[in-house]
């Protein structure tokens, strides 16, 4: 089987983390789309697409690249990082890639240490931001690597 991992990573590069995790359990080929515009998704059976989140949204660029793509009945999976750690940043990618036909086979979220002054300068959320930093210091870490090496396994299995 053919795999492929599209992402976005550019901060601390937390998300090309878990991409690698991926890609030690399934061999597959990674392309961190930071310096690229187009992808060959021909021929995988299998196609992944990750980000960071930054301002409350995964990466435009992924966004951009996704729309231009045919991926009619192709498995996906997402998957992001990002200070709180939650899934719910995938939601938008996941309705986008549903839009287009493609069969939704895993949704995997973990968190990515941030630190807060780089991240905002906006006094009100301050505070918020510095616990959240806090928070997310160290990850992802050991516990983070060895749920993304279960969730893509899983993911495999459903193939
Ligand atoms: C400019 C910027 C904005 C961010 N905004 C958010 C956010 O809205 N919510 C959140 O949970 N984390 C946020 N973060 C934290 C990142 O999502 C987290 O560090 C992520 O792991 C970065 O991924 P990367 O290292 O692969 O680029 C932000 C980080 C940056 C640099």
């Amino acid at each position: 089987m053919k795999f492929l991992i599209i992402y976005y990573s550019d901060y601390k590069n937390n998300t090309e983390k878990i991409a690698h995790v991926f890609a030690n359990e399934i061999d597959t080929e990674l392309i961190n789309i930071k310096d690229v515009n187009d992808v060959d998704i021909k021929d995988y059976n299998l196609i992944g697409f990750g980000s960071g989140v930054y301002r409350e949204r995964l990466s435009p660029k992924l966004f951009k690249l996704v729309d231009k793509l045919n991926l009619r009945d192709e498995n996906v999976f997402v998957f992001s990082t990002s200070g709180i750690g939650m899934k719910f940043y995938n939601k938008k990618l996941i309705k986008i890639l549903e839009s287009k036909g493609a069969i939704i086979k895993g949704n995997f979220a973990c968190k990515g240490s941030f630190v807060a002054q780089e991240v905002t300068n906006n006094n009100l959320f301050g505070i918020i931001f510095a616990i959240l930093g806090r928070l997310s210091q160290g990850h992802p870490n050991d516990k983070d690597f060895k749920k993304a090496k279960e969730f893509i396994e899983e993911v495999v299995d459903l193939l």
